[in-house]
């Protein structure tokens, strides 16, 4: 357990989703388990007029719901003495001058401060500006760390620009990209799954590995998000981040050691490796699609375009395939299909690679199945598990085979369960950037996707559209190399759904 400075966390954006859901608990449960240091002052900015009585009280409101048997008093008394309040009023020219007043008051508030941006992205620039402007972006007496959420920009230009303004006022150590899916602990584990083990790494290439397929699916719809969704899209909300970081964890080298910087290099290299899909060639790599109003759970609900917030026609993207290559060593020639949804059949996010098949099918007259190649499973959630489907021989007097799952199921019952922002936080009072992205690595993802998003936006007319509660639309499967190649929509071997589309 590393000692963490005494420090300031500012929330801008403090009132809004993000924070009520992920950070605010978080920060409460790290607190109960003794992780935040003595002196640590939480203060909540936002546009809204607020007491600190006030915001105490609102803040006690998030968390009860999330406690049932009730909140420990005297951790939730101290949790409540670190809260302070400080409102950013819209028409307030002057409130980066009294946010920084505050910070004069030395008796609460510390020298080290950490600014997280929990607000939409467009709103980045103008606060990093505002807080330079006043210089307290300025490292004289302590440090200063600003945590930008994604997405970082909405396609390479802006994410140029923003890193320019970032860049006026802050070096990189003092930055912080976020992306939560890195912070979890089953993404973590890809790596230490591949590199604290050696029986896989000799297989992990294009000489056994068919394919590989990552999929985030989602029955959710976008939940109220309209104003920020019809903007993004699959393709830029969860492709371009949390997917593409999962694709490079899988892909790259191992690392010269776990240190940030080693670890950084190795992903940078596996995106600058991606062979880039040419504007002729983006329906051959990629496919779109809407959902329409239909069931989940046996409840009916409504298409996307019917869902507040959205146009009538829109075309936003709730599905989105890619099929990219890796032009290395390693993986020449292997695909890699990623895919994510929203209202989907199920909500689960797993990478399932499928291996070759042996050279020779010598039990082709006596197996009891079709043919079935190995895959091994990796379920990031909500069923944290490791697979691997193998074919063994049936018991009794025939050589008749079928296929088997290896279950490693690696939870315990006594394991703690902690969310990804909890680490994630503690990483930044740390001044740890392992688990936060570069620059280099942000540019990189959106050159991958650049001219997919590119060659959507000039097609405005149609989408292809999905009934909720299914596997997406139809006809991705033309992604798909060879006519073997299926989605894989199940980690069990019964369920596998493998399916064309
Ligand atoms: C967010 C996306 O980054 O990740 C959401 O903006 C998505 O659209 C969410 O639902 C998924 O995260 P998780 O942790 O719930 O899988």
């Amino acid at each position: 357990m590393k000692k963490i400075d005494p420090c300031t966390l500012v929330i801008f954006g403090a009132a809004g989703n993000l924070s009520r859901r992920k950070l605010i608990p978080g920060l409460f449960r790290l607190d109960m388990a003794g992780r935040l240091p003595e002196g640590m002052v939480i203060l909540g900015c936002s546009i809204e007029p607020r007491s600190r009585e006030a915001w105490i009280d609102e803040v006690c409101q998030m968390l009860e719901p999330l406690f049932p048997n009730g909140m420990d008093s005297t951790a939730k008394a101290r949790f409540c003495a670190r809260l302070h309040y400080q409102p950013i009023l819209p028409n307030d020219e002057l409130a980066y001058e009294k946010l920084s007043q505050r910070f004069d008051d030395r008796s609460t508030f510390t020298s080290n401060i950490a600014y997280y941006m929990a607000v939409r992205p467009t709103e980045f620039p103008r606060i990093i500006e505002s807080l330079g402007k006043v210089g307290l972006l300025k490292e004289h007496a302590g440090w200063r760390r600003v945590v930008i959420e994604k997405p970082f920009g909405s396609d390479l230009l802006s994410a140029q620009s923003l890193q320019k303004t970032l860049y006026r006022h802050l070096n990189e150590p003092q930055i912080f990209r976020i992306d939560h899916y890195v912070g979890k602990g089953t993404v973590q584990n890809i790596m230490v799954f591949r590199f604290a083990n050696l029986m896989l790494e000799p297989l992990w290439n294009r000489n056994y590995i068919d394919h590989v397929q990552i999929t985030h699916s989602e029955t959710l719809g976008v939940e109220g998000r309209a104003d920020y969704y019809e903007g993004a899209g699959a393709l830029r909300d969860m492709i371009q981040s949390h997917l593409l970081q999962l694709f490079t964890l899988v892909a790259m080298e191992p690392p010269v050691s776990m240190a940030a910087e080693h670890l950084r290099d190795e992903k940078v290299k596996v995106l600058k490796a991606v062979r880039p899909i040419t504007q002729s060639a983006v329906n051959a790599h990629a496919f779109r699609g809407q959902y329409a109003s239909g069931q989940i759970n046996g409840q009916p609900v409504p298409g996307y375009r019917e869902e507040p917030g959205v146009k009538p026609d829109s075309v936003a993207e709730t599905y989105a395939a890619l099929k990219l290559y890796i032009d290395n060593w390693r993986w020449a020639g292997v695909p890699f299909y990623l895919r994510t949804g929203k209202r989907l059949a199920e909500g689960a996010s797993a990478i399932s690679i499928r291996f070759k098949n042996p050279p020779q099918d010598l039990f082709r007259n006596t197996r009891c199945d079709p043919s079935h190649p190995n895959w091994l499973l990796l379920g990031i959630q909500p069923n944290d598990c490791l697979k691997m489907e193998m074919n063994v021989k049936v018991p009794g007097l025939d050589l008749s085979t079928r296929t088997i799952s290896l279950d490693a199921a690696y939870r315990k019952d006594d394991d703690v369960d902690s969310d990804a922002y909890e680490g994630l936080l503690l990483d930044v009072m740390e001044g740890d950037h392992s688990m936060f992205l570069r620059y280099d690595e942000v540019e990189s993802s959106w050159r991958v996707v650049d001219p997919v998003l590119k060659v959507w936006a000039m097609e405005r007319e149609f989408i292809n559209t999905y009934a909720a509660g299914s596997w997406g639309p139809r006809g991705t499967y033309r992604l798909f190399d060879r006519e073997d190649q299926f989605w894989r929509h199940s980690l069990e071997i019964e369920g596998a759904n493998l399916q064309a589309y």
